[in-house]
């Protein structure tokens, strides 16, 4: 058999057929048809490597192996849209253009699809690469995952060059199916159709069900005069075009014309072009997908020669934006932000701008990928805006300035302590735990409000005993001489004194603050509250258990779970985090809650040793089944023993179960306990 010749057979029919499934919606033969013939061909390409086209079908599926996203320049100029927020200002436009040309002019509306920018180079009738629009000359390389969008042509019927642009988009029901079971929510779903174009694997893109709409062909050997005309012969070669089209000329056998090429277009004399402006945007939710705006466009190529274009956008076309930015503003660098975790936070430094009643300086810009994803560089002019009317936000890029690299990319090296940088899911992360801007943001934490509420060791107090090397660690919180602040400008007597009492008082915090303040990874203050309340009552308990590496007994108590339980073992069994409790113990901190001793109501369980396990029904949190043993004379221990006498088993129990069943204690049920508990 001709192999070679059998795949390409089998590649030819296998397109045709996800073209009619997904971009037609008419499939012609069953699923299980095409599943044959998938297989098939899967089959072979293992077989026979050498004989896989780069644009086989089975592309679409994607891989699991690591993208990546070279630079690489456009072949076109990739120009971007001057904009207009109002229907007037949009129609003074319009007769302005109108008049500048010679001849008779015609318009056409297109939505302006607000999903990610793509650009398609064909050659020799296929695919050759996809990328993104980049700085408008050099993009990046997302063929990979642009393949697996089944709307886009891999091949067509054209062997001359020909570039498309297009706009890659998820509507918004598949983009509230699709986020709900994503970890890392994305905002909105322009931002996730722009995220899956740079998923790393492109085998994850495969799954998004993303959808491309192109909207300008660039046909290399031929001079197509008319931008309808280019539309058509795109959608002939099998691309997506958006058949919600305006048309607007006062040549009615222009308009006539249009209406045989697209007999869904709307047709109408350039008198009524605000009109439709305005109802397009009063009825722009009813629409399954999201569009910012309106793109107006003149379609006759020999007047766009003629009106031309400036380096950033075309003078033959205009988009009405429905919403003018919140605000705008120059990206003028990135800070980079060490949290104490060692998490990395890109920090968008703006110039000056008033938004809702306050000064903007400064938008969190969360990981290289958000970066990614808006195409960000220093320099850039953006729109930002309040989230949730507090919290500034950088939404979008409205002019790309000319920095070098055009994206900002996160330095390899801490700047603080020059370690290579590690990323881990989507963000970067300085490991050095001996870091001192890591060391510094643990003091503010430590001392903060909702910790140890030292208010009168704020950030910049504590910012100057670090870089006095008087406080380096929290210890020296409790054993540095205040007195000595006294030189320090800003630092009189009564400000000592307030610093000395907010440390004195730091010492009565309870337990739980004390161990959520200590700031390691994955302790905050609801798992250190969910420790307490399970029985976990003292620092001695937790490194115990710590000591005898059970994660597990962690990851069953509620809200904790297995990777803050290995993380437990892990914090609890460092000698440098030991050395630190026992200093701060011997400071006189709290590492064990105050015993409250229940009042006793008879002595029914005198003398019996019990241990509990799993999670109850009734007693939320368990230490009220404890409770209930103590008020009895019984006491309550953490672990299996051969003193233990009743084990209290709860659904889903650990290991105790076990250890109890071999040393032959009772195994009580939660409903016998209640049964216990009522017997006098
Ligand atoms: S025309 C020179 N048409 O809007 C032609 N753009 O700021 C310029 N867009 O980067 C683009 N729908 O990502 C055009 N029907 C449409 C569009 C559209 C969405 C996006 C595109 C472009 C941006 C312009």
């Amino acid at each position: 058999m001709d192999y070679k010749k059998r795949m390409e057979e089998i590649a030819a029919e296998l397109l045709k057929h996800q073209h009619l499934y997904y971009v037609q919606a008419r499939p012609e033969i069953s699923d299980k048809a095409y599943d044959r013939l998938f297989d098939e061909l899967a089959n072979l390409e293992k077989r026979f490597p050498q004989y896989a086209s780069i644009n086989s079908p089975i592309r679409r599926v994607g891989s699991d192996l690591d993208n990546t996203f070279p630079e690489k320049t456009h072949g076109v100029p990739v120009l971007s849209l001057d904009k207009l927020y109002h229907p007037e200002e949009l129609g003074q436009w319009l007769l302005k253009t109108a008049a500048a040309a010679a001849s008779n002019i015609g318009f056409t509306i297109e939505e302006k699809i607000d999903g990610a920018s793509i650009v398609l180079y064909y050659d020799r009738g296929e695919l050759q690469y996809a990328l993104t629009r980049g700085n408008g000359l050099l993009g990046n390389d997302v063929s990979a995952n642009v393949r697996t969008i089944s709307q886009v042509p891999l091949r067509i019927a054209e062997s001359s060059p020909l570039a498309v642009r297009g706009e890659i988009y998820i509507t918004r029901p598949d983009f509230e199916c699709f986020n709900s079971g994503m970890a890392e929510k994305y905002a909105n779903p322009r931002n996730l159709a722009a995220g899956s174009l740079r998923n790393l694997k492109s085998a994850l893109t495969a799954k998004v069900p993303l959808n491309i709409f192109v909207y300008e062909g660039f046909f290399q050997n031929e001079s197509i005069p008319d931008h309808l005309d280019i539309l058509q012969r795109l959608a002939q070669l099998g691309f997506r075009v958006n058949p919600r089209l305006g048309f607007f000329s006062d040549d009615d056998a222009k308009r006539l014309q249009a209406r045989r090429m697209f007999p869904a277009i709307t047709a109408a004399p350039l008198a009524s072009v605000q009109e439709y402006l305005r109802r397009q945007a009063a009825t722009r939710r009813e629409l399954p997908y999201d569009i910012d705006g309106l793109v107006v466009k003149v379609v006759e190529m020999n007047i766009r020669q003629e009106l031309g274009t400036t380096a950033h956008h075309p003078r033959w076309a205009m988009a009405y934006k429905f919403d003018s930015p919140q605000g705008r503003t120059i990206l003028l660098d990135i800070q980079v932000q060490i949290g104490r975790n060692g998490r990395v936070t890109p920090v968008a430094l703006l110039k000056p701008v008033a938004l809702s009643g306050s000064t903007v300086t400064r938008a969190t810009l969360h990981n290289q990928d958000y970066i990614n994803m808006l195409e960000l560089g220093i320099g850039d002019e953006v729109s930002i805006s309040k989230r949730g009317d507090v919290i500034p936000a950088v939404d979008d890029v409205l002019e790309k300035g000319d920095s070098h690299p055009s994206i900002y990319k996160i330095p390899e090296y801490c700047p603080f302590c020059s370690t290579p940088l590690v990323k881990e899911g989507a963000h970067h992360f300085c490991k050095n735990d001996t870091c001192p801007e890591r060391r510094r943001r643990g003091l503010n934490y430590f001392c903060a409000k909702e910790q140890m509420d030292i208010e009168a060791l704020g950030e910049k107090t504590i910012a100057l005993l670090f870089a006095k090397g008087w406080v380096q660690s929290i210890p020296d919180i409790y054993s540095f001489d205040y007195a000595m602040l006294a030189g320090e400008e800003g630092f009189k007597e009564k400000k000592i004194a307030r610093i000395r009492a907010g440390v004195a008082s730091s010492k009565t915090r309870p337990f739980a603050r004390v161990l959520a303040a200590l700031g390691l990874d994955g302790v905050a203050s609801a798992a250190a509250n969910a420790l307490i309340a399970h029985g976990f009552d003292s620092m001695d308990k937790i490194i115990a258990a710590a000591k005898k590496n059970d994660w597990e007994i962690f990851a069953a108590i509620e809200g904790i779970g297995e990777t803050t339980g290995r993380l437990l073992v892990g914090h609890f069994s460092k000698p440098e985090n030991l050395q630190l409790i026992s200093s701060l113990k011997e400071m006189g901190l709290k590492f064990a809650t105050e015993e409250k001793a229940a009042p006793r109501i008879n002595n029914a369980f005198a003398g019996q040793i019990w241990v509990i396990t799993g999670s109850l029904a009734k007693f939320i949190p368990r230490s009220l089944a404890a409770a209930e043993i103590e008020k009895r004379g019984g006491r309550v221990l953490e672990n299996v023993s051969t003193r233990t006498t009743h084990l209290l088993r709860g659904a889903n129990p650990g290991s105790k179960l076990a250890r109890a069943e071999k040393n032959h204690v009772k195994i009580i049920s939660e409903n016998d306990f209640l049964r216990l508990l009522r017997k006098k």
